[in-house]
């Protein structure tokens, strides 16, 4: 692959970031852009004018241009599935088919919500939304960070096989006036098909005389769905071509339409699509997925960085973390290339993180001081919705404070005291969190992966690494005392008397 590009980036002199701001006077007009109401800055990273033209060359080399072209119109971009990537397709971009279907499906979703907010499954309080993975994640976000002051249900997300999960998970729940959205892309993920049927059964305990009644399934696999008793009427699905990663597009949130109201869940569209346009149109130098990405691959490649610490300074986005793990760590920790070869080089950094200011008083002595090389990003809101106080100001000022203090550090002679500086971070800072805002903040992020995946000949649109734990449990369940077992596995199975 594009060997000679790689070559320009490694031989590249990094210089520390105070000299970076004296030796380019305009870095914070070339590291720092604005997009849909977002102001994103790189100036505190490494990332150099000579280093984001290596980067864009390596971009052309290593084919972006010809990728993106393909996802945003319907390509196989997945080719170890032989599958488009269609989330975009969600947002109005992809083959005019695979558009017009997810409109279609938009439309039959749509007539679903009206419904039911026109009375026909009655009074409606509640929902318990189950899935797991993508299947959760996104819509949990989702609804944490638009639901304050917009939700007007209760909504519980069940994911783990836990029982405790599930307790907790109904507890505030009351079955009759509850309905459980049901969501899986293959409708055989264990842990869903086992919550569902505990659901089920809570319902009916609840006194409920049609539980499958109120039970809307959201799937690419309808006719699993429909075998398990969901009713055709109550089945909404999506395409074949979205991973569950990228899913929270489609029909998969409608938990959050329900939720939050139709139009929030449209904006949220309209958002990513404002996003999308971005990254398809701006060239490297100022396309934020990219510069973001070249970010990344700086640290995970160069300064072989092992892991990439987020921390949203704002509670409502407290599940963005999860959320990113899967998108990034999903996507993009592949040891193969797409063509089969090895990778070479390390994959995708693990990605970690916290809320600010709490994570301040926990793993921030590590930032500043520990032995680790581990960029950061701060994800910030300027508007001050609640006025509390002071409250809000005190929070942008220690998430600005601390990128600050990275850079910065502190000079002393006692080396207990002496914070060594020079730590790159970055800050994506959201004129205010609204639907439309956070569409766009995720589509930047998926457009981020895309692009680091491309430029390290990564497919990030498969999974096969989540199946071989999944077998060996399932074969354990049937066999424990299967001779071939190791004696460890053997032991723990014993000792939890299972
Ligand atoms: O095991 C990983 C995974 O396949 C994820 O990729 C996916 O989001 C999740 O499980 C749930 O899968 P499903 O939506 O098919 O239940």
């Amino acid at each position: 692959m594009s060997g000679a590009g790689w070559k320009a980036i490694e031989d590249h002199q990094l210089r520390p970031l105070a000299r970076l701001f004296e030796e380019e006077p305009d870095r914070l007009s070339r590291l720092a852009l604005e997009v849909s109401g977002i102001y994103f800055d790189w100036s505190k990273t490494h990332l150099d004018a000579a280093l984001v033209d290596a980067f864009a060359a390596l971009a052309d080399q290593s084919g972006l241009p010809a990728a993106r072209d393909a996802l945003f119109a319907g390509g196989i971009v997945n080719p170890t599935e032989n599958r488009p990537a269609e989330h975009v397709a969600e947002r109005g971009h992809g083959s005019p088919d695979a558009v017009a279907l997810a409109t279609a499906r938009r439309t039959r979703m749509r007539a679903l919500v009206d419904a039911i907010e026109a009375g026909a499954f009655g009074d409606v309080t509640g929902i318990l939304h189950i899935g797991i993975g993508g299947s959760v994640l996104g819509p949990a976000l989702l609804v944490d960070a638009l639901g304050p002051g917009r939700a007007r249900l209760d909504v519980s997300f069940l994911s783990n096989i836990d029982p405790q999960a599930f307790e907790q998970a109904v507890e505030p729940l009351d079955p009759a006036t509850t309905l459980v959205v049901a969501v899986s892309k293959t409708f055989t993920t264990i842990e869903t098909l086992s919550n569902l049927a505990a659901g089920l059964n809570w319902l009916r305990e609840g006194g409920v005389a049609d539980p499958e009644g109120r039970v809307i399934a959201v799937t690419a696999a309808p006719e699993a769905a429909l075998e398990a008793g969901i009713d055709d009427s109550r089945n909404l699905q999506f395409a074949e071509g979205i991973g569950g990663r990228y899913s929270l597009w489609s029909s998969v949130s409608v938990t959050v339409a329900l939720a939050v109201g139709w139009d929030a869940f449209e904006e949220m569209l309209e958002g990513a699509a404002a996003m999308d346009r971005h990254f398809r149109f701006a060239e490297p130098r100022h396309n934020a997925p990219m510069i973001a990405a070249f970010a990344d691959l700086l640290y995970a490649q160069k300064l072989k960085a092992q892991t990439r610490a987020v921390f949203p300074y704002d509670e409502r986005l407290h599940l963005l973390v999860p959320y990113l793990q899967q998108l990034e760590m999903e996507s993009n920790g592949k040891s193969a290339r797409i063509d089969g070869q090895a990778l070479g080089r390390p994959s995708a950094p693990v990605t970690w993180g916290g809320v600010g200011t709490d994570a301040q008083h926990a793993v921030f002595q590590l930032l500043h001081q520990g032995t680790a090389v581990i960029p950061v990003e701060f994800v910030a809101v300027a508007e001050d919705e609640v006025g509390l106080g002071d409250h809000h100001r005190q929070l942008l000022l220690n998430a600005f404070g601390q990128g600050a203090a990275l850079m910065f550090g502190q000079a002393s002679d006692d080396p207990h005291h002496s914070y060594p500086g020079d730590r790159p971070s970055a800050t994506i800072l959201l004129d205010r969190l609204d639907p439309r805002s956070l569409g766009a903040l995720i589509a930047f992020y998926e457009h981020r992966t895309v692009t680091n995946a491309v430029l390290l000949g990564i497919n990030p649109f498969d999974q096969f690494g989540v199946e071989l734990g999944k077998q060996i449990a399932q074969a354990l369940g049937q066999s424990d005392e299967d001779e071939s077992l190791d004696p460890s596995t053997r032991a723990l199975i014993q000792r939890a008397a299972i």
